[in-house]
């Protein structure tokens, strides 16, 4: 299977990335992973776990690779590699707009420019709130192109006890949106009551 590409900006929710790249690993689908400046820093705040040791434990599984955010030489880069597609997760209002108007000026950045172009998969998870009209205008302006837009909302109606409940839900829905089944399992979605 071609890799997901996965990336994390610096907006809040360290946690949603780490869930990510451990669903892709636990079932064996290569992850190529970036991250910028600012998700290091929010990482360094939100996580118990540095994100250096995190990334040498992932690199134990054969097929994860990093590439630094400025290695603008890096196959992702390019769209002559086959890719699933891209999560960004969790994703900034800054790339958000940077992905929005096509500014390319990083390896996250350019990645999601790539799968826009080359028609693949793209799914941002952003977390901000409130959100201004400059973070809808950007919002719609990606959607009308086929990006998905997940905001990283709790699935109330499941009764989630803890932080893991609602990170678990929605983590499997990002992947789901990504095109790949069997993330989303009877756990996950409403049962209809049949009382
Ligand atoms: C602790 C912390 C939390 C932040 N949370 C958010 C957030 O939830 N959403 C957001 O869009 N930006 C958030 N920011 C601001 C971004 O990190 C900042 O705009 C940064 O320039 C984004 O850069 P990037 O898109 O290259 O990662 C946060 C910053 C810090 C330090």
């Amino acid at each position: 299977m071609d890799p997901v590409v996965v990336g994390i900006s610096g907006a809040s929710g360290s946690i949603l990335a780490k869930r990510t790249v451990e669903m892709l690993i636990d079932r064996d689908i290569p992850v190529i992973m970036t991250c910028t400046a600012a998700a290091r820093m929010v990482w360094q705040e939100e996580m118990d776990e540095t994100f250096n040791a995190a990334l040498a434990r992932w690199g134990e599984f054969p097929y994860f690779k990093y590439y630094p955010i400025g290695d603008l030489k890096a196959p992702i880069a390019s769209g002559t590699m086959p890719t699933s597609g891209m999560i960004i997760t969790p994703c900034s209002v800054g790339t958000l707009a940077a992905i929005a108007n096509g500014l390319s000026s990083n390896l996250l950045q350019r990645s999601a420019d790539v799968c826009i172009k080359e028609k693949r998969k793209l799914v941002l998870v952003p977390r901000e709130t409130p959100l201004s009209s400059i973070h809808l205008e950007n919002m719609l302006r990606v959607s009308n192109l086929g990006v998905a837009i997940l905001p990283p909302v709790p699935a109330f109606y499941l009764k989630p006890r803890s932080i893991d409940d609602v990170v678990e839900y929605i983590v499997a829905k990002t992947i789901d949106s990504l095109g790949l089944s069997g993330f989303m399992n009877d756990d996950l979605r409403y049962q209809r009551s049949t009382e």
